[in-house]
């Protein structure tokens, strides 16, 4: 029998090239089934990869939005300095109307906004180089926060738990090992023996899809289970952990992630199960003070009624599709970040955590 590598997922976003590069992703909407790379040269094909998924992950959305920026920028005259900062602004805003709850979208555009603005001293063509390196200091800052984030968690995966987990939070998501797979990848490199199991998401199918795909790639032992099973294995004592990921972290705590990881933590609050999330520091927003200011998005009734092409309920029955929901602060034990676990949740734990890591910390800075 071969042996597995422990980490092998192929990088859900990168840039390629120079200046006159490309973004290129993988379509995750083909996963499993076909593993196709969408080459991005326009800001559009950014943007609409964002809205259908294409590329999804709260991280990997904010690295995509950022290399986006630079594909709609990347042409314009050398000579003009104040349609530049104009056009850098528009770029950011249209990206910025891609999809609404993920917080690392706006806190990555932030910051190329910020790096085009700084067009008045550098001149265009400096700033064209800044843009580009900023998009790609993005994704590697991010793939050191995944491993820092895996390093805190790991003491949570000893031999023998059973670990559920929501949605994909894994390297799919993010620019490599992901957040909330990031401990188990990391376990699994350390070779203790636990075993996963993925709810399957509904309506898209992120953890039958993605999750199931990229943990079994590493030769995790992984369970695909229907999201409503998660009580009943709960309740027969097959699962003793909870790790998922987020969109957004307000700053009492609340946690906007995909659609049921509410009642996933219901649950896990009757069972005495511990539920923590795993999250860097670009997808905490501390200016939302409860989770009842982040957006959330709602999305087509198709992918309830027909998701995947068949029909599974009549044509023109009223859905109600939203894409993520809040889960209180009281119902996490923790959340795992790149500078440590923050438990008990409180506002006053995550802005002292916050404000020791404004920047990637020396820890995980790219080299
Ligand atoms: O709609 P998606 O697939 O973008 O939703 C993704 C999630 O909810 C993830 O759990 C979250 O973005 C964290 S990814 C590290």
């Amino acid at each position: 029998m071969t042996k597995r590598s422990t980490y092998d997922v192929p990088r859900a976003i990168d840039w390629v090239g120079g200046l006159d590069g490309h973004a290129a992703l993988i379509d995750q909407t083909l996963l499993p089934g076909k593993l196709e790379i969408i080459e991005c040269h326009a800001p559009e094909t950014v943007w609409h990869a964002i809205k259908r998924l294409s590329v999804r992950g709260a991280p990997a959305i904010g690295i995509a939005a950022a290399m986006g920026v630079v594909l709609g920028v990347r042409d314009h005259d050398e000579d003009d300095v104040a349609g530049f900062v104009t056009r850098i602004r528009g770029v950011c805003d249209y990206l910025a109307g891609a999809r609404p709850t993920a917080i690392n979208l706006f806190w990555a555009l932030d910051r190329m906004r910020k790096v085009g603005e700084s067009a008045d001293e550098l001149g265009v063509s400096a700033t064209k180089q800044a843009l580009l390196a900023e998009a790609r200091r993005i994704r590697e800052e991010d793939a050191a926060m995944c491993r820092a984030i895996g390093e805190a968690g790991l003491p949570l995966i000893q031999d023998g738990v059973a670990v559920l987990t929501h949605c994909n939070a894994g390297g799919l998501a993010t620019a490599e090992l992901g957040t909330a797979l990031a401990p188990l990848y990391l376990a699994r490199e350390a070779g203790r023996k636990f075993s996963v199991y993925a709810d399957e998401t509904r309506p898209l199918l992120q953890g039958a899809r993605l999750t199931a795909w990229e943990l079994g790639r590493a030769g995790v032992d992984v369970t695909l289970i229907c999201d409503n099973a998660a009580g009943a294995c709960m309740a027969a004592g097959r699962i003793n952990l909870v790790i998922t990921g987020a969109d957004c972290v307000a700053a009492n705590g609340d946690v906007a992630n995909k659609i049921g990881t509410y009642s996933v933590a219901v649950l896990a609050a009757a069972h005495r199960i511990p539920f923590y999330v795993a999250a860097p520091s670009s997808t905490f927003a501390l200016d939302k003070p409860t989770g009842a200011a982040i957006p959330i998005e709602e999305r087509a009734a198709a992918e309830v009624r027909s998701g995947f092409g068949a029909m599974t309920a009549p044509k023109d029955v009223r859905c109600f599709n939203p894409a993520f929901d809040v889960t209180p602060a009281r119902l996490l034990t923790g959340i795992i970040t790149e500078r440590g676990i923050i438990s008990p949740v409180r506002e006053e734990g995550i802005r002292e955590l916050l404000s020791a890591s404004a920047t990637c910390p020396d820890s995980c800075a790219p080299s």
